[in-house]
């Protein structure tokens, strides 16, 4: 131990630590600095920890303790209160933030950076950020947040934030303030009197049998308060979203099925003691043979994954018309296999979980998942406990994109606070995060795709195989989205299709950002490229003559009856598709198409809760999600629309107080379902104020909504005599241009969200998507070996960084959904449904080369993207 003295934020300070202690720990244990963040410590590569050491930006996760002896620091805590207001009204005024978790340190930079003498353009501001990690915005309204700054600091208008408002208007988002000055907190910064710390103990095979787990040395370190295994489970010790696959603990004698199986968790008195009481966790192994490949998976023979299903995870069909006669009679035919890649979510927030016994004996979880009565069901079933000695309660988390639905380690936090009567946090880091929660499915997909001579598609006939891994989560209904959507937006009479799911002992694959149509997406698009080319028509064109209208029969055999925005975003986009064509430039042109709501003949809910409390607020109950996109603050603006009341009266949250279980946040529904209950509860409320009621007089008061859509149908079923496998669908077109260079430099998004209810929250969302897009297209792959992911680096995983953005201009479009929220419709997962496609057209464009692979790492448009770090001159310029 060393004592180290510094100043940080004008104050001189002192500690006694271990020297090689991680500055960013430090800041954020010892001294309570929780606007420092840390994301991927200590690789230096999302800036999320950033400070000012000596006025100069480093990320303090690589610095030592020891390095800071005599020396300053300044985080956002230490600058002025005017200052600080600044910022965070920028990042609100141009919604340049959404989950937040990497904003304060960004906001920290471009404090820097504007202070500088030397004004920035608005490339300048994108290389500086180089350094960062933004997995939600796209940076398009960080570098607007940046511009703002850098005017008011040199005597512009100072940003303006809309602080209420109802549906359509540019309402900031719901604590964003302090979202941006790294004020509201995470799990990871909720300190509890008492608490203990957390760590995991992960397999080290993809597939082995486990003899024997010693704990014995763990046990004895000095600091260690409890170890845990399969033997501590009191309860059920297998959950799972739709089949109980997954063990919390993988238990002797079982056998470990990928490398993020957790087979032990350790409770000690801080992080370091717990992580050191993991290490020494002793597991003997009996290596088998892994199953990797999802074609010799479901072969007859092969060893069987998981205990409680074969391999063969789901099958699903859609048979309409004669497809042999339909393709035969084709004038011409696209044939060909498209392959994606596995995914990595790479949000910005590592998983948290923090439980804490009460005094009545109830434990309150503080959860990130993505559906807190899901994450209740579950952990009291594996405590052994009713459902109602469990509260659960959302702390809004740092981005999930579907990898937040299934349990990672609220369990075993839950089964620690329980052997040890006190709180217990466990806060993941970034190889335990990629190691452990489920990805996007890599699919192989063949189509064979006919048109007439016109371009009229004919038939289509598709076969898809996904690769699911070693437990179910929510890889069969990845595959049955897959499979409905595997025609795009396109009229198609005569449909064969049928998507396989396989077990592996790869990583599971389950819930992410478009589910499973994104995929599909990219090969339906590549046959409608193919196409247009034989019948001798443009990529538009094409599409024009084949989209769906109103009365067309979607691929799961859904008549479409209303809200079919399609041909607007062709139209819209047109002027730009034909301009670029006109100057030369090689232009990609793709349609997408994606359900809102689970559909498929799942019986879903919304449920809110309105309060009218003693001091004149309203607290807005709702069981889904905020992870970013904006939910809280749209379900706001619903409630501000019905009741006429100030947007500040409300203070949406999410617990399990009432009982709103809705299932979870998921397939762009939590705006459908979630702003159909608070209309419903808002007008009740409204009722009473009509009738001459005054807030205070209804303190107290509870009004409840609820909505519930039960008439979706499941594949091959009829309901009411027809086929409704969705209640709607988002719609969109999207242009990618392509520079001299083959860059991407320009994309056109063109979206149908039915009813824009936050305009400026709808195009954030989409800029966001259409980054996650590109990195898909180009650059980002989350390749395994024995099972075993390649790399836990963010950069060699590939996001894109601001420099790597192009021109996002998005069109809203708005074709009134008659069942959503104000006409509304979800917009959270479209938004890079149709970017590959669009990049891969464009691709061929530029050089003749018809990819069929994600990502398309062989061509210019990702050569153009350095992901390594920017050279270090250009670093210096920036620190
Ligand atoms: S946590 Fe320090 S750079 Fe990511
Ligand atoms: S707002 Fe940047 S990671 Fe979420």
């Amino acid at each position: 131990m060393k004592t180290v003295k510094f100043n940080l934020n004008g104050v001189a300070r002192e500690v006694e630590t271990w020297p090689d202690e991680p500055l960013v720990e430090v800041l954020r244990d010892t001294f309570k600095i929780k606007s420092l963040k840390a994301a991927c410590g200590p690789q230096r590569e999302c800036g999320c920890c950033l400070a000012l050491i000596d006025g100069t930006p480093k990320v303090t996760c690589s610095v030592k303790i020891a390095q800071v002896e005599g020396r300053s620091i300044l985080t956002l805590d230490g600058v002025s209160d005017n200052e600080r207001q600044l910022y965070a009204d920028a990042f609100q005024a141009v919604a340049g933030l959404q989950c937040g978790f990497c904003t304060p340190g960004l906001v920290l930079r471009i404090k820097y950076l504007t202070d500088q003498e030397q004004p920035l353009s608005r490339a300048e501001f994108a290389r500086a950020l180089d350094g960062h990690l933004c997995r939600c915005t796209g940076y398009v309204k960080i570098l607007d947040a940046a511009e703002l700054v850098q005017m008011a600091k040199r005597g512009g208008p100072l940003p303006a934030v809309i602080d209420d408002g109802g549906v359509g208007k540019r309402l900031k988002r719901y604590q964003g303030g302090a979202l941006a000055l790294g004020v509201r907190p995470f799990v990871a910064d909720i300190d509890v009197p008492g608490m203990l710390h957390g760590a995991v103990a992960l397999s080290s095979h993809a597939r082995a049998r486990v003899v024997r787990i010693d704990t014995a040395n763990a046990l004895k370190l000095p600091g260690v308060a409890a170890v845990a295994t399969a033997k501590d489970v009191p309860g059920d010790r297998w959950v799972g979203q739709i089949y109980r696959d997954w063990p919390c603990f993988v238990a002797e004698g079982e056998e470990v099925r990928y490398v993020g199986d957790i087979v032990a968790a350790v409770a000690a008195d801080n992080p370091r003691i717990a992580r050191q009481a993991a290490s020494l966790i002793e597991v003997t192994y009996e290596p088998l043979t892994p199953v990797l490949d999802p074609a010799e998976a479901i072969k007859l023979g092969a060893p069987q994954v998981n205990p409680k299903h074969d391999n063969l995870l789901s099958v699903t069909r859609y048979a309409r018309g004669d497809v042999e006669a339909g393709l035969a009679a084709s004038a011409h035919l696209a044939t060909g296999t498209w392959t994606t890649q596995r995914i990595e979510h790479l949000f910005l927030e590592p998983e948290a979980a923090l439980a804490v016994p009460l005094a009545d004996r109830r434990l309150h979880i503080y959860s990130q998942g993505q559906g807190i009565f899901e994450d209740r069901r579950q952990i009291a079933s594996v405590l052994g406990e009713a459902e109602d000695r469990v509260f659960v309660e959302l702390v809004p988390n740092g981005g999930g994109f579907g990898g937040k639905e299934d349990m990672t380690i609220q369990a075993q936090t839950a089964v620690l606070a329980r052997l040890t009567g006190r709180p217990v946090r466990i806060v993941l880091n970034r190889e335990e995060s990629i190691r452990i929660h489920p990805k996007r499915h890599p699919l192989t997909m063949t189509y064979t795709v006919g048109c007439d001579v016109e371009g009229r598609l004919m038939a289509a006939k598709v076969n898809i195989l996904g690769d699911s891994g070693a437990y179910a989560s929510v890889g069969g209904k990845v595959l049955e989205r897959a499979a409905g959507h595997a025609c795009g937006p396109y009229r198609v009479p005569a449909v064969a299709v049928e998507a396989i799911a396989a077990y592996t002992n790869n990583p599971p694959c389950g819930a992410m950002r478009g589910f499973g149509v994104n995929q599909t997406s990219f090969a339906i698009e590549g046959c409608l490229d193919l196409l247009a080319a034989k019948v001798g028509i443009n990529r538009w064109e094409m599409r024009w003559r084949n989209v769906m209208r109103i009365g067309d029969v979607f691929t799961t055999g859904q008549i479409l009856e209303k809200s079919v925005g399609i041909e607007k975003t062709l139209l819209a986009v047109k002027p730009a598709y034909d301009a670029a064509c006109q100057q030369g430039r090689a232009v990609g042109i793709a349609c997408g198409i994606k359900n809102c709501g689970l559909g498929n003949g799942a019986i879903e809910y919304g449920k809110c809760r309105l309060v009218v409390q003693p001091d004149g607020m309203i607290d807005l109950h709702t069981g889904f999600t905020e992870m970013g996109q904006g939910l809280l603050t749209v379900l706001t603006q619903c409630a501000v629309e019905v009741t006429g009341l100030p947007a500040g009266l409300f203070r949406p949250q999410v617990n399990s107080h009432f009982e709103l279980g809705a299932g979870q946040t998921t397939g762009s529904r939590a705006s459908l379902l979630g702003g159909r209950a608070v209309i419903d509860a808002a007008l009740k409320l409204k009722a009473d104020l009509n009738n001459g009621a005054t807030l205070a007089s209804l303190a107290g008061h509870i009004y409840t909504g609820e909505t519930r859509i039960d008439d979706t149908t499941a594949p091959g079923e009829l309901k009411n005599g027809k086929i409704k496998t969705h209640t709607t669908f988002g719609w969109a077109t999207q242009v990618v241009v392509l520079g001299d260079d083959g860059a991407v430099e320009r994309v056109i998004a063109a979206h149908d969200v039915g009813r824009a209810l936050n305009p400026q929250q709808c195009e954030a969302q989409i800029e966001g998507a259409v980054h996650m897009g590109l990195g898909y297209a180009l650059t980002e792959e989350l390749p395994c070996k024995d099972g075993m992911p390649l790399t836990f680096k963010l950069r060699e995983i590939g996001v894109l960084r601001a420099q790597h953005m192009p021109k996002v201009e998005v069109i809203l479009i708005e074709e009134h959904e008659p069942e959503g929220p104000f006409g509304a419709k979800g917009t959270g997962e479209l938004g890079l449904v149709p970017t590959a496609g669009a990049v891969a057209g464009a691709l061929e464009a530029f050089d003749g080369e018809r990819r069929m692979r994600l990502p398309m790492k062989d061509s210019p448009a990702a050569r153009a993207i350095n992901l390594g770090n920017i050279p270090d001159a250009e670093r210096d310029k920036w620190h």
